[in-house]
């Protein structure tokens, strides 16, 4: 099995577009804001998460980000996002990294091995304690954070959800 996690590009977007109308648009927090776009829409979008990879055009408050792609011998499973570095709000809730994986991929082990591969980048880009916010009824969600040493800091109900922050020190990937 082959596995490369690889930052979204524009000469990739056509050949993914179907895949991220199959990712749900909005699930446990984690949104996909391609899902709904036409195919122009899209093309536009993916500059946009490029723009962001590179700290350019960042909205009001948001910190730059980026979005990887994981393919499974040569076929996209999942997305990730890595921010690289937080701000306050994002001490509180939302965190460095979020991962979707595509449902009918899902319950493979998929799901640990993004959030491994992502931690990969985090600690090369220099980061050295990772916050990952799970709410607490996404057990697949929280489950991989522990799998990859994650120390369970706090459960706080924000907006009236249970959502717990987990620290990892990149030392341990
Ligand atoms: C969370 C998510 C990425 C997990 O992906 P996945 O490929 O299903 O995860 P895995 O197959 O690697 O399983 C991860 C762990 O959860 C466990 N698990 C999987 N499905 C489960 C289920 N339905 N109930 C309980 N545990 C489950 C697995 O046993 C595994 O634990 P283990 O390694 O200790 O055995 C995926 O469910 C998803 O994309 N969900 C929607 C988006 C989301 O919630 N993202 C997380 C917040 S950013």
């Amino acid at each position: 099995m082959q596995i490369e996690l690889k930052p979204l590009q524009l000469s990739d977007a056509e050949k993914l577009y179907d895949f991220f109308q199959k990712l749900p648009a909005s699930e446990n927090g984690k949104n996909n804001r391609a899902h709904g776009l036409s195919r122009k829409e899209f093309s536009a979008w993916v500059q946009t998460e490029i723009d962001a990879s590179n700290g350019k055009n960042l909205r009001e408050g948001y910190v730059p980000g980026t979005t990887f792609v994981m393919y499974v011998d040569g076929t996209p499973v999942g997305v990730s996002n890595l921010r690289h570095y937080l701000n306050e709000n994002l001490e509180k809730d939302g965190g460095h990294i979020g991962t979707h994986i595509l449902p009918e991929y899902r319950g493979r082990g998929y799901g640990n091995i993004i959030k491994q591969e992502t931690m990969k980048k985090a600690k090369e880009m220099g980061i050295k304690r990772v916050l990952i916010f799970n709410h607490d009824d996404n057990v697949p969600a929280w489950r991989t954070s522990e799998k990859l040493g994650g120390k369970l800091d706090s459960i706080n109900e924000i907006n009236g959800v249970k959502i717990r922050k987990y620290v990892i020190d990149t030392s341990r990937i």
